[in-house]
């Protein structure tokens, strides 16, 4: 038995062995007293599930997923919403902590009104069943394994993705080739169409895709080649190998935020590093003379390029389609920058971008990450030792009933 202490990002909770030993367990809630069941060892952590609750939580809840907790894609569907989200921002608040960076005593959370089927893009595996291809079923990996779980359903995915598996199932029990691995899906049209992807490509025979499409739900149709996003006025073509932000609803909020953050932006010339297709970079165009955007995933890159002129902002939206640790210095050099907005992957800035901005930054920088530690790591540097002031530090929860967060902090380089 266990007494449950902090969650750690990830959504396990932190526990000790009577010997003292670290152990880190799934399925419980800070407070809760547990009886754990080792599961595996990593260096010198042990990880757990919980077994029996002895006792419980007052904001423990009963999952409305039958494959919670066997699917490992939602770890925190055993806990209320509301304290989903006090729980995200501690995670937070601690990763700032130990990086030693200042930022304000409360940190402001946005949560979601309904937190489900908030998902418009996925990636669903292909479980070939005893038969092969002819009994294969649509899954995703299990919780810490390589193993996949079959569902008929996912509750945090959008309900065109989930309205499309049946006929998906049909497509690729009659056409998917032994070496079919996953299907990447990902929702637009405003919700009347869903983009089919399979992967590794062509390995599902494009006439058993068209026979399962005239099965779909009256106002459902599937594209396999792009699909359109709207956003503040804006239509942005989306293909499956560029970035999207997967919470559509939260987009406006997260953005919203960076947006605002930015401030007055007449007659100035931006930075958007880590641009992706440019979802941000068109919104910003509205008011500022230019942006200038770096993107190295070239698909993703022109993608960019054709969203700016399908949305008559290319006079003043421009395309680096370089490593962000390239284009800064060129976008530096070819003229003043007012403000920058970094919106990094998971692994955060490479040490030359976060080093480029401390010595030569704007008077703004706009931070959105995806990962508290690395967000922090980089903070460290650029605020706890460096020249900026962390003004504001928002979480935003892209991400209900999973561990994972999204953040967007604000930065003043100080005079
Ligand atoms: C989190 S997404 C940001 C997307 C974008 N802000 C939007 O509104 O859609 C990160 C993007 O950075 C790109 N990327 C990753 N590492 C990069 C690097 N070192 N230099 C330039 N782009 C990079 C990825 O291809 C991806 O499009």
């Amino acid at each position: 038995m266990v007494r449950c202490q902090a969650m750690v990002h990830g959504g396990a909770c932190l526990a000790h062995l009577d010997g003292g030993e670290t152990i880190l367990v799934d399925g419980a809630i800070p407070g809760e007293l547990v009886r754990a069941r080792l599961t595996h060892r990593r260096g010198g952590t042990w990880f757990a599930a919980v077994d029996e609750v002895i006792e419980a939580s007052p904001h423990r809840t009963a999952p409305p997923c039958p494959y919670v907790p066997e699917c490992g894609g939602c770890q925190l569907q055993h806990i209320d919403y509301a304290h989903q989200l006090e729980l995200k921002r501690g995670i937070v608040l601690d990763a700032m902590r130990r990086q030693s960076v200042p930022v304000p005593d409360h940190l402001p959370m946005h949560g979601m009104d309904d937190p489900w089927r908030y998902r418009w893009r996925g990636e669903f595996h292909v479980i070939a069943g005893t038969e092969g291809m002819a009994a294969a079923g649509l899954g995703f990996k299990r919780a810490h394994s390589w193993s996949t779980i079959a569902v008929d359903d996912c509750l945090i995915h959008h309900r065109a993705i989930a309205g499309s598996l049946p006929a998906l199932r049909q497509a690729v029990r009659r056409g998917g080739a032994a070496g079919l691995t996953a299907l990447h899906l990902t929702a637009g049209e405003d919700g009347s169409e869903v983009l089919v992807k399979p992967r590794p490509a062509r390995q599902l025979d494009a006439s058993a895709v068209d026979a399962a499409a005239t099965t779909l739900p009256d106002g459902l149709r599937w594209n396999t080649d792009s699909t359109t996003l709207r956003w503040r006025g804006n239509t942005i073509r989306v293909r499956a190998e560029t970035f999207i932000q997967v919470n559509q609803a939260q987009m406006e909020v997260l953005y919203g935020l960076a947006l605002g953050r930015l401030g007055d932006l007449r007659g100035a010339r931006v930075v958007d590093a880590y641009a992706g297709i440019g979802m941000l970079s068109l919104a910003i165009a509205e008011t500022a003379a230019e942006v200038v955007c770096i993107e190295e995933n070239r698909i993703a890159a022109r993608l960019g390029m054709l969203n700016a002129e399908m949305n008559r902002a290319a006079a003043r939206v421009r395309y680096l389609a370089v490593p962000v640790e390239e284009g800064l210095p060129v976008a530096a050099a070819q003229g003043r920058i007012d403000a920058v907005v970094i919106d990094p992957p998971r692994a955060g800035c490479a040490g030359s971008v976060v080093g480029w901005l401390a010595l030569a930054g704007p008077p703004r920088v706009v931070y959105v990450s995806c990962d508290p530690a690395t967000m922090a790591r980089d903070l460290h540097i650029l605020a706890a030792s460096g020249p900026y002031a962390v003004e504001e530090l928002d979480v935003v929860d892209m991400f209900p009933q999973t561990h994972h967060v999204e953040m967007v902090a604000s930065l003043r380089r100080r005079e």
